[in-house]
């Protein structure tokens, strides 16, 4: 039988039209579990305020868990007529408990504070799963960051050689990117703690329920202060979507360095079959395909984010029917980061780095330019001269195609007096990189301080 959720005031039923617009069981459905969790919970409050006798809510929590049972066997599902996942539910437990008991669960709620709290429920769990996800990404990075301490590799701005710097920095500043998208996820789980169950339509309920109540029962701590606001707002869920996005930004970075590196000009790292994808065509072809999707869905998840954003941003108060438009993207961001980041650690964890090559590249390019206008600096030069005097030993090695360390004494006294031989100390990788020693430096034992600082913020998260 075909449930209407307002058939008294209507003479006739909805178009096809019209039915077809505002279905959305084919993405709604996910949420049933946690509807019947805030359905049981509801029962709880209409029992406590003496609007279901104790047979009547046995009977009803007796219902909403063979509904569950059903609903997790696949034994019922939507039906072509139902609306949303509500409407599918209200006719699973009137068939189960009969329309009499099963008549009085929508008394004192509407589907408005409904759908905004068992998202927010979906989200809070969704959160922790991605966070873990997250954090495997994470221990990937250490993974390597710990086993190749001490390899050298050329650091890059505007993707050309600047200075040299420890893999294991490099791999350590993706971690912390990675590290803050997890404290957001948290800091997030802050706001979203907060259960708009008892906000009704939009005004609140006049049958004496406690909103606290069914709050605590679905693991939030309070319920929202005010029930337009519980109703009307979705703040919470694009936040959601800008922590989602970023991490997928996060991870597209790693992606794009890992596609870079795989390359055979670059030739930093090797991918593991396992990892990676062949060619149809070319039979020498390995892809890095994971890397790849990883930052084509990034940008998925910024659409996600920008088009929740602009569904909301002309919505009067309080619940309009747009809103129903903001499960789509979020389904889709916390889908995509699903399957991506199990994908996304392994290929990580999988690397082989070419050591030797990272460590023979490191200097090249003129990368210890800046060691000898430091070494000036402290021999008492000032750094602007410093900087020229540099300068010119680059230009010196460029018109005769050597490299800085090639220079001879006698070519460095000639470009500058100051340049005196105790420069070649700092000449070299392991000089320029240990001279990096302050705090977040990228001298080696600032490195293993920042190897035991990850640990301690893993540990925490
Ligand atoms: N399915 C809707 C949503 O996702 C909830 C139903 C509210 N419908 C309504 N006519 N008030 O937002």
């Amino acid at each position: 039988p075909t449930v209407s959720l307002w058939g008294g005031r209507f003479s006739d039923g909805p178009a096809d039209a019209l039915a077809a617009l505002s279905k959305s069981t084919h993405f709604d459905w996910r949420l049933a579990s946690y509807d019947i969790r805030g359905s049981r919970a509801h029962a709880r409050v209409l029992h406590g305020a003496g609007l279901l006798s104790p047979e009547d809510l046995a009977a009803m929590l007796d219902a909403l868990d063979r509904l569950a049972d059903d609903v997790a066997s696949g034994a019922f599902g939507p039906a072509p007529d139902d609306e949303d996942v509500h409407t599918a539910l209200e006719r699973g437990l009137i068939d189960r408990a009969g329309p009499e008991v099963g008549g009085r669960l929508r008394a004192g709620r509407s589907r408005n504070d409904q759908i905004a709290t068992l998202f927010r429920v979906y989200l809070r769990e969704h959160a922790r799963e991605v966070g873990g996800l997250l954090l495997d990404v994470v221990d990937a990075l250490v993974l390597h960051a710990r086993a190749h301490l001490g390899v050298a590799m050329p650091g890059r701005t505007h993707l050309q050689h600047a200075q040299p710097v420890l893999l294991s920095h490099h791999l350590l500043a993706h971690a912390w990117a990675l590290l803050r998208d997890v404290d957001r996820l948290r800091d997030w789980d802050v706001r979203a703690d907060e259960s708009p169950y008892g906000s009704g339509a939009l005004a609140g309920t006049a049958l004496g329920l406690d909103p606290l109540a069914v709050a605590h029962e679905l693991g939030f701590s309070t319920s929202s202060s005010n029930s337009i606001d519980g109703t009307a707002s979705r703040d919470v869920v694009a936040e959601f979507a800008f922590v989602a996005a970023m991490a997928a930004v996060d991870i597209s970075r790693i992606a794009e360095e890992v596609i870079l590196w795989a390359t055979r000009e670059f030739s930093f790292v090797t991918l593991d079959d396992a990892f990676s994808t062949g060619s149809s065509i070319m039979p020498q072809k390995k892809n890095p395909d994971v890397a790849e999707l990883a930052r084509g869905k990034a940008g998925r998840l910024v659409g996600d984010l920008a088009g929740l954003m602009t569904t909301l941003k002309g919505l009067p108060l309080a619940y309009n029917r747009d809103l129903q438009e903001d499960k789509e993207p979020i389904f889709d961001a916390v889908d995509s980061l699903e399957v991506l980041l199990p994908a996304f650690s392994g290929m990580v964890a999988t690397l082989t780095f070419d050591t030797e090559r990272l460590e023979s590249l490191a200097p090249q390019g003129f990368a210890l330019a800046t060691d000898i206008a430091d070494w000036l600096v402290r021999q008492g030069v000032a750094f602007r001269i410093a900087h020229e005097v540099a300068g010119a030993c680059v230009r010196v090695c460029e018109s005769r195609g050597i490299e800085l360390w090639e220079l001879t004494d006698e070519d460095l006294q000639e470009i500058d007096p100051a340049l005196q031989p105790g420069v070649r100390e700092v000449l070299s990788v392991p000089g320029s990189l240990a001279s990096r020693s302050s705090r977040g430096g990228t001298a080696p034992e600032r490195v293993r301080d920042q190897l035991q600082e990850v640990d301690a913020r893993n540990d925490e998260l």
